[in-house]
């Protein structure tokens, strides 16, 4: 081989587009992506007010990363992209991802979720079917999507797994079904190779602290209020967020075209225990005078909020291997010190629009006890 091959060899890197990469999952997929493979990374985001460029700081001036500010409901950008930039994969997390947003305002939701994920597909495809045989054989679409889509469960049910029907309960669950059956639909019909994932819920840094993890580290830290929903014993499997992103990696590896797979923590917590092991938290790194556990505040529920979330991670244990290395104490340490070291992230994602969410979802909210007054 001679020395021009060699160059040509190294600038022609495999490429993944990854479509909400300055979200929360979306920026940490980016990074561990570029830490844990040779590819490069091209990055599709509108920057909505969860999409944050200053979670890839670290990239800039890298020759692997490129990224593109745009819309995945526009056609034209999403051809033009796989066309330039020839992608092996999409990685596809763009989405309205606020449950409480999406009850507030659902339409922004059905457009990204379902019309964004229906344009990404279709562009995909005609991508797709102009490949050569090798690569045509290589490509992949994986959606990531969300275990709300099952509904609700009972305290004694079984967990989700991948043949458990759909029963979506909020307008995002349901933006986020309509978008599974459409990844089904172009697996089914044009034999595209797509895979989708359903993963419980998320915590770790670069959360946008609308989320109730982020949301109860910084309000105990700052002495507010901790707003609890209901009764506060709604149940979700929380996993952290590298270990999805580890997932993701091992699907796009090994994963097969047009299955589902689920992924969870094996960490089931109701919030009250989640949000009591905060303050705990906070109080041994940042003592004040008395606990942050006095904070805690039971509010109205969320309308139609699920009960119970839990995943059964079976399936990908056994055909890919993927287990959580993470236990949520130790993933629930890291994520607090996270918070209190990145005072700066904090600031600069506190944008006026942030405060105005804040006052809209928590002032209509009528208290209804704080613990000390709970039966
Ligand atoms: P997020 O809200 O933090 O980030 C979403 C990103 O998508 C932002 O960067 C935003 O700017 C971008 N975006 C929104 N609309 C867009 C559009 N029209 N075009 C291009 N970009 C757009 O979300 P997240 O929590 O990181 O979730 C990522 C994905 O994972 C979502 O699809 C969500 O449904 C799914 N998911 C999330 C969780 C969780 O616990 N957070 C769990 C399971 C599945
Ligand atoms: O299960 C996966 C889903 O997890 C993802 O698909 C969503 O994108 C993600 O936002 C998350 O949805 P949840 O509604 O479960 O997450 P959230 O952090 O909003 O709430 C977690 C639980 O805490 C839920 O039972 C509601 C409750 N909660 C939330 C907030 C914001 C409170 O009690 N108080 C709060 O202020």
């Amino acid at each position: 081989m001679n020395s021009t091959q060699i160059i040509l060899k190294s600038s022609t890197r495999d490429l993944i587009l990854v479509t909400g990469g300055a979200g929360f999952i979306g920026s940490n997929f980016v990074l561990s992506w570029l830490k844990n493979t040779g590819d490069s990374v091209l990055n599709l985001d509108l920057l909505t007010y969860a999409g944050n460029p200053a979670n890839l700081a670290e990239l800039e001036g890298d020759a692997c990363y490129t990224f593109v500010r745009g819309d995945i409901c526009d056609p034209e950008l999403v051809a033009s992209l796989h066309r330039e930039h020839r992608p092996w994969a999409v990685v596809h997390f763009a989405a309205e991802s606020h449950v409480d947003r999406s009850i507030v305002s659902p339409e922004a939701f059905v457009r990204t979720n379902v019309l964004g994920t229906f344009t990404l597909l279709e562009q995909a495809r005609l991508y797709w079917m102009g490949l050569n045989g090798a690569e045509r054989e290589r490509f992949r679409f994986l959606h990531v999507s969300t275990d709300e889509v099952y509904g609700t469960l009972g305290a004694g049910d079984p967990a989700f797994c991948e043949t458990t029907p759909y029963a979506p309960n909020s307008p995002y669950a349901a933006s986020k079904a309509g978008s599974d059956h459409l990844a089904r639909a172009y697996f089914h019909t044009y034999k595209m190779p797509v895979l989708t994932t359903n993963c419980s819920n998320n915590y770790g840094p670069f959360q946008f602290p609308e989320k109730l993890i982020p949301l109860m580290i910084l309000n105990a830290l700052e002495g507010k209020p901790l707003p609890v929903y209901g009764d506060g014993k709604n149940v979700r499997d929380w996993l952290f967020v590298e270990d999805h992103c580890a997932a993701i990696r091992r699907v796009l590896e090994a994963g097969k075209p047009g299955e589902c797979y689920n992924i969870g923590g094996n960490s089931e917590r109701a919030n009250i225990d989640v949000v009591t092991a905060i303050c705990d938290l906070v109080d041994e790194l940042r003592p004040v005078g008395a606990p942050r556990r006095r904070l805690i505040t039971f509010v109205e529920d969320r309308p139609g909020h699920d009960r119970r979330y839990a995943i059964d991670a079976a399936k990908i244990a056994r055909e890919l291997g993927w287990k959580p290395a993470e236990k949520f104490e130790s993933g629930l340490r890291k994520t607090v010190r996270w918070y209190l070291e990145h005072p700066e992230w904090v600031e600069n994602v506190r944008t006026g629009a942030y405060r105005e969410w804040i006052a809209q979802n928590y002032a209509e909210r009528r208290e209804v006890h704080g613990l000390g007054t709970r039966d």
